[in-house]
């Protein structure tokens, strides 16, 4: 990977390294993305005729998937249940392909991998076919990868090479992609109404000038950076789909930023991960302005009860008061907002490893993928 990193310097533009240019590129990537998929629910654009016709006999699906990808996996679950009323579950890969794990009737098995070669996915989507899924799908960044060749049905992303071994750019896509699927399979399943329909569309049309609208919030996250990168350690919160994106922005935290950082769900605070919140524990929360925003508020007053210092990432109108830091979010997109969220902690993270002077884009010990065991 640092050798791949080295030879393509070439193409870094006015970037200082891969993952600020991946970070900065999501925007004109989603664009793009809907330019290509559209804004209404197709799922014969996405898989075609046959696969349209296999997905019609699914009635339960289960999420395979490593690191990133399985975050990503997470956050799907939301919308595969939420939209589309499939049962679904999400497995890590490493550690399903040894289980003996019970498959409902008709279940299709999805492996995410950004790169298609990790060896856990792969093996575990094999071991979903001898489990009896009844068909697979993969969904990926590489065409002709192996993960690709396996899977029956494929959905590619293919938004350009991610040189930096951390995904950023990648992981939206894999988002973008999965909440189409759901959108898809609510129209095949007749749960689409208009009104649904109407907000999705309109959200997806929002969306590449809403993430534009996180990328220009770099100045406040720039100053949060230089607070927390003399923090050791820290908390992501999130609820309900932000909360496997409170996951994504530790896993962010902890593979460029070097920062000890654990994502939990606002709710579960209190039933232990609480007892370290002090004075030196900063939690990051993703607050949108939603059903449960209060319940999220309820969570951040105990955090400051034991005096942490709250970096809070909200479309409200909330005000800044001692160590309660605000950046101010663009306004709710209702099922996208994890896209919004996740590019504001892809950023914070690494503006976090641009001020402790860490090597960013090969992160130490870490591989873009994992082909081998
Ligand atoms: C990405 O930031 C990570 N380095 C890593 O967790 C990655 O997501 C994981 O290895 C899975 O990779 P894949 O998506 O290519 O399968």
């Amino acid at each position: 990977d640092a050798v791949n990193v080295r030879s393509a310097r070439a193409d870094l533009d006015r970037f200082s390294h891969y993952m600020g240019k991946e970070i900065s590129e999501q925007p004109a990537m989603l664009a793009d993305a809907l330019a290509r998929l559209g804004t209404r629910p197709d799922l014969r654009a996405l898989v075609g005729d046959d696969g349209t016709r296999r997905l019609s006999a699914v009635d339960a699906i289960v999420l395979i998937a490593s690191g990133s990808s399985y975050h990503a996996a997470l956050t799907a679950r939301y919308w595969l249940e939420g939209l589309a009323g499939i049962p679904t579950t999400v497995e890590l890969a490493s550690e399903f392909r040894y289980m003996d794990a019970v498959l409902q009737q008709n279940t299709l098995a999805i492996g995410l991998s950004q790169s298609g070669e990790t060896a856990d996915t792969l093996a575990a989507l094999r071991h979903a076919q001898q489990l009896g899924a009844s068909v697979t799908m993969g969904v990926s960044n590489a065409r002709n990868s192996s993960l690709m060749r396996l899977a029956q049905l494929q959905l590619i992303h293919e938004v350009g090479p991610e040189i930096a071994v951390t995904s950023t750019k990648t992981f939206s896509a894999q988002l973008l992609l999965l909440y189409l699927l759901s959108l898809g399979l609510a129209q095949q399943r007749g749960h689409m109404t208009p009104a649904l329909q109407q907000q999705a569309h309109s959200n997806l049309l929002h969306l590449p000038r809403a993430t534009q609208a996180v990328l220009a919030l770099e100045p406040t996250l720039d100053q949060w950076a230089q607070r927390l990168a003399r923090s050791e350690h820290l908390f992501c919160i999130g609820r309900h789909y932000n909360y496997p994106i409170a996951l994504q922005g530790a896993l962010k935290m902890q593979e460029v930023a070097y920062v000890y950082a654990e994502g939990h769900p606002g709710g579960e605070l209190k039933h232990g991960p609480l007892a370290l919140v002090d004075a030196r524990l900063p939690v990051i929360a993703c607050l949108p302005w939603n059903r449960l925003a209060e319940k999220l508020l309820a969570n951040l007053q105990e955090v400051r009860a034991r005096h942490g210092e709250l970096f809070v990432l909200s479309d409200a109108g909330l005000t800044q008061a001692d160590r309660l830091n605000i950046a101010r979010m663009p306004a709710d997109l209702h099922d996208l907002n994890p896209i919004l969220y996740v590019i504001a902690l892809q950023l914070l993270a690494f503006r976090i490893a641009i001020c402790k002077g860490n090597e960013i884009d090969t992160p130490r010990y870490l591989a873009k993928s994992f082909a081998t065991e």
